[in-house]
This record gives structure tokens, sequence and C-alpha cells, in this order.
């Protein structure tokens, strides 16, 4: 089995330092960055944006995940593409035309992800997810680190991964939220792939431990 990977999610980290941090998990067996770009209208919060987006990649050695919290997400594939994302993650509920906005990313030479917001049943997904590289469930209403997992998850982790395999797709899962050491071992059980980690790691007293901790419960 392909081994799991850890996704420190840089919303979490110390803005005012942001290239130490960066450079912390460019020496972590961390695997990938996550992005978390707000609009302040699809979620009550704004995070930062291009110009910051910029200067993360200006450092980054490792795979630029982009989770894209906005509305019409449609106008800033391009723009994406050419800051440096090799993820680009869209949200399902803030897509008309989803199947022609996974075109369009893959289209840019990204890979197409798609974030389903907790309300969201996986059925939604069953005639796009062949187009699909990853699915983002969301374990917290998106818009904030540092809120509690929704025990819920563990049966979408599972029924998204029936769904992968019944349509033979290829399709990564990631989870986003809430993520800690007590749950790492059941998501990966389930058929999660990707484990994004916001508060966990950068709130904690020695970052590169707790992303090795992390990473070895996620492939234990
Ligand atoms: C929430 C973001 C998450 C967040 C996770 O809207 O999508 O990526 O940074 O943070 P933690 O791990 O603290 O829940
Ligand atoms: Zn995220």
């Amino acid at each position: 089995m392909s081994s799991k990977l850890i996704a420190p999610s840089v919303l979490a980290a110390d803005f005012a330092n942001l290239q130490r941090d960066i450079e912390m998990v460019n020496q972590s067996e961390a695997d990938w960055f996550h992005i978390d770009i707000m609009d302040g209208v699809f979620v009550p919060n704004i995070s930062f944006g291009m110009p910051v987006l910029q200067a993360i990649a200006k450092h980054a050695k490792k795979t630029i995940d982009v989770h894209l919290m906005i509305v019409d997400p449609d106008r800033y594939i391009k723009t994406f593409a050419e800051l440096g994302s090799d993820v680009l993650t869209v949200h399902y509920e803030a897509c008309t035309h989803l199947h022609r906005t996974l075109q369009a990313i893959r289209a840019e030479g990204m890979k197409a992800g798609v974030a389903l917001n907790p309300h969201t049943n996986i059925n939604v997904l069953e005639d796009t997810i062949n187009d699909i590289d990853l699915v983002c469930l969301m374990s917290v209403n998106p818009g904030f680190g540092g809120q509690s997992f929704i025990e819920n998850t563990y049966t979408k982790v599972q029924q998204l991964k029936a769904l992968i395999t019944r349509k033979g797709a290829s399709t990564l899962i990631e989870i986003d939220g809430g993520v800690t050491n007590k749950n790492a071992k059941t998501l990966t059980q389930a058929g999660a792939d990707v484990l994004v980690a916001g508060s966990y790691v950068f709130k904690s007293n020695n970052q590169p431990e707790t992303i090795k901790g992390l990473k070895a419960i996620a492939n234990s």
C-alpha cells in the first residue's frame, strides 16, 4: 500500500515568521504544503491571497496543495497555476459547472481536487469521481483552524472509498480539519490518503517531531 501523506496547513503557521515555518516543513517528514485561501464570502473568514501564496511558493520545496474556499473559483484557475499550485481544490458547493471546472484545472497542468462540506453527501460525486484527482472531506465546517473533528467523517471516508473502488478511480482521499494523533490511524485505516493538520502541528512544541509522529501513526 502506498504511504499516507501529511500536509501541514500553513493557516496555523506564524505569519510573522513564514519563511522559518516553510523551511521547517521543507526539512520535516511532511509531504505537502496545504494552503487555505478564504474569500470572506464562501466562508465567514478571510485568510490570505495571491502575494502570500507567491511568497510561500518561493521557499516551498514540496507539493503545494491549494484549498480554495471561494465563490466562483473558475475566475482564478490560471492565476493559481501560475503561482505554482500543484493541486487545486475547489468546493463542490461553490461550483455550478463542476465538470467544466475540473477540466479547466487539469488543462492548466494541475491535479484537480473537490472539497465537500460536512453536510454534503459523497453521492454527489458519483458522476465525476473519475475526473477528480483528490477529494477533500471537510471534517470541520470550513473557515477556521483549530476546530474539533466531526465524527461522522469516518463513515464518509468509508463511503467515498467504496465509491472510488466501485468506479475504478484512482482518486486520493484527503481529510481536512481537527486531525490529530487521536484520529489519524482510524482515518487512514478507513481509506484516507492525505491528512491535513494545522493547529496540531504548528501549536506543538516540537513541530518536526509532531509531523514525524503523525506520519508514523498514519502509516501504522
Ligand atoms: C479549515 C481549513 C483547514 C484548517 C485546518 O477551513 O480548510 O485546512 O487549516 O486546521 P486544523 O488542523 O487546525 O483544524
Ligand atoms: Zn484546508
